[in-house]
């Protein structure tokens, strides 16, 4: 780092000022920053009675000069800036050359520091903002700070802290955002003499996840990479099954520094829209790399808020990057040729239950209809999706009013499915190498109310519901064809007559929509021609499909694009779907449960609300006092 110089007054007063200090975790969360800006590769963080009474910091990263130890306590001493032009491209976490002068006028300071160059260290000790002595130290490279009696000459301020332990977790708070912005630093905090945490410093994101949060919260996360108009995100987010109930642990990140901010959570909760309860909130640690130049740090006298010049592309990264990993697949399991077949059930005959599906003949309850033989010698995921497929296309060829479309179905077209790779592990080393989830059987066992599968699942006993289930699996199809979906074309197309306003919605977000299927013109006076609808459902579904979005598009509710698009997704699906308290075949109840216990993204429906119910063997040996 270069010599410290005081900012001249005209630059100094162009940086956003305001109170520094205001508890013991600002004066921490200052004091990492140095270290951190001076290239530590190990910071230690020690607090006593919540960091008011003690709170030493220790790095071994530069050190400073006898000329620069004392400079450093003076406002506006910094060597990190030095004119105007610099404040337009910071990459330093401090800038403003206040925080030492702030921290020294309400505190009693030892600094000792030794540059790797001298020979000899300094030691100072000031108080009040006055150093008070200056010696020669032996120590080692890096710097030591201990602050003492935080606002002992300030007692008003010392009114306003909170009780120790409060003052100590927050503290711990801003060593653990430190922490992840920083895995290549290696972090240890001590509070009272004992060891709280200790990240490896190793650079591995994963790893200072999993030191800090533990092992569930690590490995319940997956990984967000995007790049795209010169900015990228990268880190993790949760899988929405393991959401909390506030917004605790969502780390946001620019450019290595933790930043609060509204449009980034916003951004969050919309790639998770239709994946979560209402109350529940995703937990992520997403780094962002903006240009220095595109980001204006020096909004927040406390350095925690920024500004970003292209807000609406950082939006869109984390939207996209966040709605991408969770697109991802997971390791699927690929079960081997000889599928465990269901167990006879009562009212059905062998026959209706046997469905290995080669050749694939899927029947309905009422009119059994057959396909085209194909090979298909593994059931994969997609040949299950396919079966489902089969039970739309069913309740479609019931309709006169339509015919295929020109499009190949997809369980013709579709060359065989290949097993995913797995994603790259960055494991810790006690974990097993990558592993393929363990087969286990699954067995019809009925269904109850006409809504409910229930399968026996290895160890398990599990409820569907069938609709729920139904309805997420449409979805997700909808999501991944999206741009390239199946259509029907109907014979005679179908007049829509909307008030004027609602047709002018639709065929401005015609694009959207013709990306899940629909064929809509304009016909004039309000009216809209739909020539082709999505596959798998009616007509008066798709025009209902058509007035609930023409409804929303009005009440201005949505404006955003990606958000029709999955909204008319979202109501297609529900359209879709099959219904409760409607008939199945077991067949098709085994697909669904298929479907959802073969892979991890059918657990919640697009409303938020869970696929399915699991009882362990050990669950119900409680519940029937088998076991304590
Ligand atoms: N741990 C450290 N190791 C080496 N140099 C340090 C350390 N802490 C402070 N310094 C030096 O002291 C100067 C003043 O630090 P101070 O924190 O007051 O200001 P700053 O980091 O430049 O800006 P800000 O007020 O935004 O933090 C720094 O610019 C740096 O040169
Ligand atoms: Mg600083």
């Amino acid at each position: 780092m270069g010599v410290i110089n005081v900012l001249e007054t005209h630059v100094a007063n162009m940086i956003a000022a305001g109170e520094v200090v205001e508890n013991p975790a600002s004066v921490v969360k200052e004091l990492l920053e140095n270290a951190i800006d001076a290239g530590a590769c190990a910071v230690t963080v020690e607090i006593q009675s919540g960091g008011v009474a003690y709170i030493r910091v220790t790095d071994d990263g530069c050190g400073m000069s006898p000329e620069d130890a004392k400079t450093a306590f003076l406002r506006h001493a910094t060597s990190k800036i030095s004119k105007a032009e610099d404040l337009d491209g910071i990459t330093t976490l401090g800038f403003r050359g206040e925080a030492l002068a702030a921290i020294s006028a309400v505190s009693k300071i030892d600094l000792i520091t030794k540059s790797k160059t001298a020979g000899m260290g300094t030691a100072i000790y000031a108080e009040a903002g006055d150093v008070i002595r200056e010696s020669d130290s032996g120590c080692p490279d890096g710097t030591t700070i201990i602050v003492r009696e935080l606002f002992y000459n300030t007692p008003a301020r010392m009114r306003f802290l909170k009780k120790d332990a409060t003052e100590a977790a927050a503290v711990e708070s801003v060593i653990k955002a430190s922490a992840l912005a920083h895995p290549e630093v290696s972090i240890k905090f001590i509070r009272d003499g004992r060891d709280v945490l200790h990240t490896p410093g190793d650079g591995v994101l994963k790893n200072a996840m999993y030191a800090l949060f533990g092992r569930d919260f690590a490995n319940n996360m997956k990984e967000v990479v995007c790049h795209q108009h010169g900015i990228s995100v990268r880190g993790f987010t949760c899988t929405p099954q393991s959401s909390r109930g506030n917004r605790g642990l969502q780390f946001f990140f620019v450019n290595g520094r933790a930043i609060k901010s509204k449009m980034l959570a916003v951004a969050l909760d919309n790639a998770y829209k239709e994946m979560l309860m209402k109350g529940r909130f995703p937990t992520c640690v997403l780094m962002l790399d903006v240009p220095p130049t595109q980001v204006d740090v020096n909004v927040h006298p406390a350095k925690t808020e920024v500004k970003f010049a292209r807000e609406r592309d950082v939006f869109d990264i984390v939207y996209f990057g966040v709605k991408s990993a969770l697109e991802a697949r997971e390791e699927k399991v690929v079960p081997p040729p000889s599928v465990p077949k269901p167990a006879p059930v009562d009212n059905v005959t062998k026959n209706q239950m046997k469905i290995d599906m080669t050749p694939p003949v899927l029947k309905l309850s009422s009119s059994p209809i057959k396909l085209e033989p194909m090979e298909m010698p593994v059931r994969t995921e997609e040949s299950v999706i396919s079966a489902l497929e089969g039970m739309k296309n069913e309740k479609k060829s019931e309709k006169p009013l339509m015919m295929r479309s020109t499009y190949m179905p997809e369980y013709r077209a579709e060359p065989k499915a290949e097993p995913p790779k797995a994603p790259e592990r960055e494991a810790f080393a006690e974990e097993k190498p990558s592993e393929v989830k363990e087969e286990k059987k699954i067995r019809l066992i009925g269904e109850a109310m006409n809504t409910y599968i229930i399968a026996e699942y290895g160890d398990s006993v599990v409820f569907i519901d069938k609709h729920a289930a139904h309805e997420r699996i449409i979805f997700e199809k909808l999501q991944k064809n999206s741009g390239s979906a199946m259509s029907q074309i109907l014979l005679t197309p179908e007049v829509v007559e909307f008030d004027k306003l609602s047709c002018a919605a639709i065929l401005e977000n015609r694009e959207e929509i013709e990306k899940i299927g629909f064929d809509v013109d304009e016909f004039g006076d309000g009216s809209v021609v739909v020539s082709a609808i999505p596959d798998g459902i009616d007509v008066n579904d798709a025009v209902a499909v058509l007035e609930d979005l023409a409804e929303t598009l009005r009440s201005g509710a949505r404006t955003r694009r990606p958000d029709i698009l999955s909204e008319t997704m979202y109501s297609v699906a529900c359209k879709a779907a099959i219904k409760a308290g409607q008939k199945n075949a077991p067949e098709e109840l085994m697909a669904i449960a298929e479907r959802v216990l073969l892979s991890d993204d059918i657990r919640f429906c697009p409303h938020g609300r869970p696929v399915m119910i699991e009882f362990s063997k050990n669950d119900l040996e409680r519940k029937f006092k088998r076991i304590v």
